[in-house]
C-alpha cells in the first residue's frame, strides 16, 4: 500500500505524518515552528532540511500534501502573507521544494482549507456538503466547503476569517488566537476580580489557561466564555454571508469546548434569526488534533 506525507505547518508546531490512503496515520513527528524559523538560513531552509532527513528512509512516499497557515498565490505555489511565521511569507515554496527533492510531487493548501477537506475524507461522522470549517490555534482560520467544493474566492484565498473585526476594536484573531486568549487572562488577572491560581509572572499560555478553566479557575472560566462569545460573531458573520447551516471546530477547542458552548449559543441566539439558529448545526472536528496532517494528506491521495 502507497503512503503520503501530510505535513501541517502551524504557528506553534510543524508537524509530519505518514498517512495511508483510508486515513490511518501510522507515524508522525513534530518540531515547534518557532525553532525552525530561528535557524540562521530561516524557516524554509530549516523545514527542507528536517523533510530531507525524514524522507530519507521513507521510500513508500512519492507524494507530499502541506497545510500552510496563510495566503497562497496562483496555482497555489507561492506562499504570500503568513502572519504567524517569519520567514514563510513571499517565498516561491513549492518550486524550492521541488528543487530539494525533484523525485517528489508538492501540493500546498491553506491549513484551514485542509483540515476541512480532512474532515470530509476521513473524519468519523459524514459532513454535509456545505459547512464551515473554522480553527482555532496560533491563529484563526476558516474554510467554506460548498457542493463539496472549497469555495476559494478570486485568487484562492476566501474565508480569511481570523483577520475580520468583530467589534471590540479587534480581529477574531486578534481575539481568540493563543495571543488573545493570553492577553485576555492577563487583564483578568491583573483586575484583582477574580479568584485565580494564575500569575501574570507564570509565563502564561493558552494550554495553561485551558487546563485552569478545565480547574474551575474563575479567570480559566472567563476567558473561555468570552472565547464562546467572540466566537460565536465570527460564526454570525459567516451563516449570515454564506447561509451554511453546519460549522465544523477545529483546532485547539475541544478541550474547553463546554465552557465554550453556552457562551457561545448565547450570542448566536442575540444575533441570529429563527431561520438561521433552527438549522444551525455545531460541532467539532472528528479529527481533532490530526485534522490538519490527514487533511494535507488528502490533499495528494487520489481516488
Ligand atoms: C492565516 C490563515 C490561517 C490561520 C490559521 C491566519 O492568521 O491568515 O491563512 O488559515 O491563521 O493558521
Ligand atoms: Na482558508
Amino acid at each position: 500500500e502507497n503512503a503520503y506525507l501530510g505535513i501541517d505547518i502551524g504557528g506553534t508546531n510543524t508537524k509530519f505524518g505518514i498517512v495511508t490512503r483510508t486515513g490511518e496515520l501510522l507515524e508522525k513527528v513534530k518540531y515547534p515552528t518557532a525553532d525552525l524559523a530561528d535557524q540562521p538560513n530561516g524557516y524554509v531552509e530549516a523545514f527542507i532540511e528536517k523533510l530531507g532527513a525524514f524522507l530519507g528512509d521513507n521510500k513508500a512516499i512519492k507524494k507530499v500534501g502541506i497545510g500552510v497557515p496563510g495566503t497562497l498565490g496562483p496555482k497555489r505555489r507561492k506562499t504570500l502573507e503568513f502572519p504567524n511565521i517569519v520567514g514563510l511569507g513571499n517565498i516561491e515554496f513549492a518550486k524550492r521544494l521541488e528543487q530539494a527533492f525533484p523525485d517528489y510531487q508538492f501540493r500546498l493548501e491553506n491549513d484551514a482549507n485542509a483540515a476541512a477537506l480532512g474532515e470530509f475524507y476521513f473524519g468519523e461522522t459524514a459532513v454535509p456538503p456545505s459547512y464551515i470549517f473554522i480553527t482555532l490555534g496560533t491563529g484563526v482560520g476558516g474554510a467554506a466547503v460548498i457542493n463539496k467544493q472549497i469555495f476559494g474566492g478570486e485568487g484562492g484565498n476566501a474565508m480569511e476569517i481570523g483577520h475580520i473585526p468583530i467589534g471590540n476594536g479587534k480581529s477574531l484573531e486578534q481575539s481568540i488566537g493563543k495571543k488573545g486568549i493570553v492577553g485576555m487572562a492577563e487583564k483578568y488577572i491583573g483586575s484583582g476580580e477574580y479568584k485565580t491560581k494564575l500569575k501574570l509572572s507564570d509565563n502564561l499560555d493558552a494550554k495553561k489557561i485551558q487546563k485552569a478553566c478545565l480547574a474551575g479557575d474563575e479567570v480559566g472560566k472567563k476567558v473561555f466564555r468570552r472565547v464562546g462569545k467572540y466566537l460565536a460573531q465570527g460564526i454570525v458573520s459567516n451563516v449570515r454571508i454564506l447561509d451554511i447551516s453546519t460549522i465544523i471546530l477545529g483546532g485547539g477547542v475541544s478541550a474547553a469546548y463546554e465552557t465554550i458552548h453556552p457562551a457561545m449559543m448565547k450570542e448566536l441566539k442575540h444575533w441570529l434569526t429563527p431561520y438561521y439558529l433552527d438549522k444551525l448545526q455545531i460541532k467539532t472536528a472528528s479529527l481533532a488534533n490530526e485534522a490538519g496532517i490527514l487533511g494535507a494528506a488528502s490533499l495528494v491521495i487520489e481516488d
